[in-house]
C-alpha cells in the first residue's frame, strides 16, 4: 500500500464546494484502485479565518504544510477582505516559500463540450500552458511614494532572473519532449518591454537551440491572445512569464467552454532542490457571484486532483480519473449551468464517481 499525505486547503467560496467533490472522488478512486491511500488533513485557513484571527494562516502554517506530500487547494478571496490581503497571506507565500516555479495548466477541449469557437474539435484545442510562477510581475518589488498627493507614484517592478527564466523555459522544452509535443511557443512583449522581455527572448533563443527536435515559436502576448482564439490548433506548449500566463490561462478556460474547467499544478519539478510540497488547484477563483448556490463546476477542481495523482506517481489511477471526467462531459447529461446544464456541483461529482465505478468493474 502506498500512502500520500495531502493537506486540504479548500479556502473560500466555491473552493470549498469543489474540493469537497475532489476529495470524495480521489478517496473513492483510491479504494477502487486498492493500492494507494490518501491521508488527508483539512485546514480552515481562509478569509473567514482572517476575519477571526487577523491573518490568513497561523504563523507556523508553512512549516506545517512542509510535512505533506502535496497540497490540494480550492481558492481564496472574499468580498469583505481585500484581495491583496487574502492572496498575499496564503496562496502567493506558499508558491514562493516552496519555490513552486512551474504553474502547469493544460487547456483542452473535453469531449462533448463545444466551447465558444465554431467548429473546433478536441483535436484543435489541446495544449499546455507553462507559466512561470515565482517571479516576473509577481516579485513583490515596488512601492508607493507621496501617497495621496497629486505627485503620488506607484511602482511594481517585474523581476526576471537568469536562473528563473532559464529553468521555466527549459521545463517547457523538456515537457514537449516528454509528452511527444513538437512545438513550444513563447509569449513575449519585447517590442515594448526593452529590458525584461528582450532578456526573456535571449534566454528563450539560447535554450531553444539545445532542442533542435522541437520547433521554437514566439509571439507578442497581445497577438498570442488573439491566436488563442483564431488558431488554437497551432499551439502545443506555451511558455510565459507569470502575469502573461495568468491572463492567457483564463482565456484558455474560456476556450474550453468555462473557467470552471481548467486545472493547475504549482510544481517544483526538481527533487533535489525541492523545499516543500507542490500545490494543485483549479485555475478559477472563489467566484463570490455563485458561492453558496451549489452550482459551481467541480471539474477544474477534480481535474487538479488528477494532476496531483500524476505528480504523486499514481499514473494508472490518474488515467482512469481523466477517463471518468471525459465520460461525464461526453454524455452531456450532468453538466453545471456554466456549461449550459442544470446539474449541481454535487451531481457532477457523483456522476464522475459513477463513471469511475464503471471503469473499475
Ligand atoms: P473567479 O474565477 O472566481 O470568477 C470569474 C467568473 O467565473 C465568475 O463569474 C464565476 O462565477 C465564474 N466561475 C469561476 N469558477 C467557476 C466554476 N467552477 N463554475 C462555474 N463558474 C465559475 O475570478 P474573480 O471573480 O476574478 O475572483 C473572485 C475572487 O477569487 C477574488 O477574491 C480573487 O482574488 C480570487 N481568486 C482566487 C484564486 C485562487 O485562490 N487561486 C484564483 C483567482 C481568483
Ligand atoms: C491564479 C490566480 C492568482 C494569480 C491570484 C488569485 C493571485 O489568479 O492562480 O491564476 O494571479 O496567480
Ligand atoms: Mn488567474
Amino acid at each position: 500500500m502506498r500512502y500520500h499525505r495531502i493537506a486540504l486547503l479548500p479556502g473560500d467560496g466555491i473552493g470549498q464546494d469543489v474540493i469537497a467533490e475532489g476529495v470524495q472522488t480521489l478517496n473513492l478512486l483510491a479504494s477502487l484502485a486498492g493500492d494507494f491511500r490518501l491521508e488527508t488533513q483539512s485546514f480552515d485557513w481562509s478569509c473567514e479565518y482572517y476575519l477571526q484571527h487577523g491573518r490568513m494562516m497561523p504563523p507556523e502554517a508553512l512549516n506545517t504544510l512542509r510535512e505533506f506530500d502535496a497540497i490540494y487547494f480550492g481558492a481564496v478571496g472574499f468580498p469583505t477582505v481585500p484581495d491583496h490581503v487574502s492572496l498575499h497571506g496564503m496562496l502567493l507565500p506558499i508558491r514562493q516559500e516552496f519555490d513552486l516555479y512551474v504553474n502547469l495548466r493544460p487547456i483542452r477541449l473535453l469531449p462533448g463540450l463545444e466551447g465558444p469557437l465554431r467548429g473546433r474539435t478536441t483535436a484543435d484545442v489541446n495544449f499546455v500552458c507553462v507559466r512561470e510562477n515565482t517571479e516576473g510581475e509577481y516579485a513583490r518589488s515596488g512601492g508607493r511614494i507621496q501617497v495621496g498627493t497629486p505627485q503620488e507614484v506607484a511602482t511594481q517592478t517585474a523581476i526576471f532572473t537568469r536562473q528563473g527564466t532559464e529553468r521555466i523555459i527549459r521545463y517547457a522544452f523538456e515537457l514537449a519532449r516528454r509528452e511527444g509535443r513538437h512545438k513550444v511557443t513563447s509569449a513575449t512583449k519585447s517590442n515594448a518591454l526593452q529590458y525584461s522581455m528582450v532578456f526573456w527572448d535571449e534566454v528563450y533563443s539560447a535554450v531553444a537551440a539545445e532542442y533542435p527536435d522541437i520547433t521554437a515559436d514566439k509571439w507578442h502576448v497581445d497577438a498570442l491572445a488573439a491566436r488563442f482564439v483564431t488558431h488554437p490548433q497551432t499551439l502545443d506548449v506555451v511558455v510565459s512569464s507569470n502575469l502573461f500566463g495568468d491572463i492567457l490561462t483564463d482565456l484558455g478556460g474560456a476556450l474550453q467552454g468555462s473557467l470552471g474547467l481548467p486545472p493547475s499544478g504549482n510544481i517544483h519539478p526538481v527533487a533535489e532542490t525541492r523545499r516543500g510540497p507542490s500545490l494543485f488547484e483549479p485555475v478559477h477563483g472563489s467566484a463570490p457571484d455563485i458561492a453558496g448556490k451549489g452550482i459551481a463546476n467541480p471539474i477544474g477542481g477534480i481535474w487538479s486532483g488528477q494532476i496531483m495523482l500524476e505528480y504523486l506517481g499514481e499514473r494508472e489511477a490518474a488515467t482512469q480519473l481523466m477517463r471518468a471526467i471525459e465520460a461525464v462531459t461526453a454524455a452531456r447529461e450532468v453538466l453545471t449551468p456554466d456549461l449550459g446544464g442544470r446539474a449541481t456541483t454535487v451531481e457532477v461529482g457523483k456522476a464522475i464517481r459513477t463513471a469511475l465505478r464503471k471503469l473499475y468493474k
